[in-house]
Formats: structure tokens, C-alpha cells, sequence
């Protein structure tokens, strides 16, 4: 059995991850999987039996219990909790800050890394979405990508997408949400948003989607091509 080929998308809120993580998986026929909605999956689970953000013995037992799946193609990823659809419930803002606190508590990362490498595992190969995936989920990736924006580019996006949900939404605000949840993602104990030391970098701020899109494919597909792996090549 070859080897999974993992590709690691890590990055602040905002920067384009998912957008580009879908892209890319579709491509390249590889599974997508979008661990920031596993740590929002656990915060509503956490919400909705009732237990406390500081209550960390709580929250890692709420994440131990959870029963998370997520399915269908990159496109039309749905995420069960418990065997119900909250693909809708746990986006917005709100739902971001709820998975940023639970996502502090060690005990819910242990968890949740643990189902992340069994599920990237499986298969030909995976493109994952997260903070930590090339530092700590899959540190041996074939290829980890560090996506980031100024803030104001990735609030003015947040505020895109958010506005098809909740109105009434301002820029300001979602800055500064943007603001604190980079503070606390990246100034956690357990492992902190950082760019893993060979990660590529990439700014988005000036760049297209299409633009990050095209260069982030030719560096998959140079660190592909002499496995010959996928059969996608020309
Ligand atoms: O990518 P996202 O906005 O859906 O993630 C929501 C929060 O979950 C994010 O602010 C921090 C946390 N998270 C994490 O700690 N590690 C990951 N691999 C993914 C998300």
C-alpha cells in the first residue's frame, strides 16, 4: 500500500485555507478535511450540554464523547455531530471564538489530533485545514502551506462570507474578532499557531484566489511529480 500524500493548510482565520484546501483536494482527488469545524463540532456539543469554556475536565470529556463526521466531497462537506447536520449551525464568527476557547484545553487537542491522523491515514491522501497540522498533526507532510493576510484583508473577507448569514455585521467588529481570536490561537500553551519551519509562506493579501490557487498547485505538483503517485500528471 503507497503511502498517503498529505498536504497541510495552516494559517490565521480568514487567510484562505479553506477555500483553497477545497480547491486544491478536488484537484488533485484527495480527501479534504477541515479540522477548525471538529473544534467548532466539540464547542456547540460543549454549549449545548451546558458546560462551562473554563471547565476544561468538562470539555474533554464533551470531546471524547463526540461522535464528529464529516462527508461528501470537498465542495459539499456536511459535518454530523452526534449524528445530526451542523454544517450550518457551527459557522459564523460566534461559533469561530466558541472553537478557539475549547481549542486551548490540551486534553480536547489530544483528542481531536488523534481522529485527524487516522482519518488522514485512510486512503490515498488528504489535504487538511488547520492551525496546527504541519507542527504537530502531520509533521512529516509531503507539503505544508502557511496561508495568511493583514487583518483587515481577512475581516473584509470574514465579513463576506458572513453577511449571507448575519446581518448587521460591521467591519470593525469582525476586526476585532478577527484580532483576538490570532491573539489567542497564537499565544496558546498547546501548540500555538506557528508556521512550521518548512512550510511555504504565502501572503494572499495582494493575490487572487486563482493566483494562490495556480502556485500553490505547482508546488504539490512538483513535490509529486517524481513519485508519480496520482497519475494526474500530463
Ligand atoms: O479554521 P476555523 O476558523 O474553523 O477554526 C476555528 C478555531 O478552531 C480556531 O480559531 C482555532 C481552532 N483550531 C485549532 O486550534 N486547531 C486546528 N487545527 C483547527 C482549528
Amino acid at each position: 500500500m503507497t503511502k498517503p500524500f498529505i498536504v497541510a493548510i495552516d494559517g490565521p482565520s480568514g487567510a484562505g485555507k479553506s477555500t483553497l484546501g477545497r480547491r486544491l483536494a478536488r484537484e488533485l482527488g484527495l480527501l479534504y478535511i477541515d479540522t477548525g469545524a471538529m473544534y467548532r463540532a466539540v464547542a456547540l456539543a460543549a454549549a449545548e450540554a451546558g458546560v462551562s469554556d473554563t471547565d476544561a475536565e468538562g470539555l474533554a470529556g464533551v470531546a471524547r464523547r463526540a461522535s464528529i463526521r464529516l462527508e461528501g466531497d470537498p465542495d459539499s462537506l456536511r459535518v454530523f455531530l452526534d449524528g445530526r447536520d451542523v454544517s450550518a449551525e457551527i459557522r459564523g464568527e460566534a461559533a469561530g471564538r466558541g472553537a478557539s476557547v475549547v481549542s486551548t484545553v490540551p486534553e480536547v487537542r489530544r483528542e481531536l489530533v488523534r481522529r485527524q491522523r487516522e482519518l488522514g491515514r485512510d486512503g490515498e491522501g488528504c489535504v487538511l485545514d488547520g492551525r496546527d497540522i504541519g507542527t504537530v498533526v502531520f509533521p512529516a507532510a509531503d507539503v505544508k502551506f502557511f496561508l495568511t493576510a493583514v487583518p483587515e484583508a481577512r475581516a473584509r473577507r470574514r465579513l463576506g462570507e458572513e453577511r449571507e448569514r448575519s446581518a448587521g455585521r460591521t467591519f470593525e467588529g469582525t476586526l476585532a474578532d478577527i484580532n483576538e481570536r490570532d491573539r489567542r490561537d497564537a499565544t496558546r500553551d498547546d501548540s500555538p499557531l506557528r508556521i512550521a519551519d518548512d512550510a511555504v509562506v504565502i501572503d494572499t493579501t495582494e493575490l487572487s484566489v486563482e493566483e494562490v490557487f495556480q502556485s500553490m498547485l505547482r508546488t504539490v505538483r512538483d513535490r509529486r511529480g517524481g513519485a508519480d503517485r496520482g497519475g494526474d500528471e500530463p
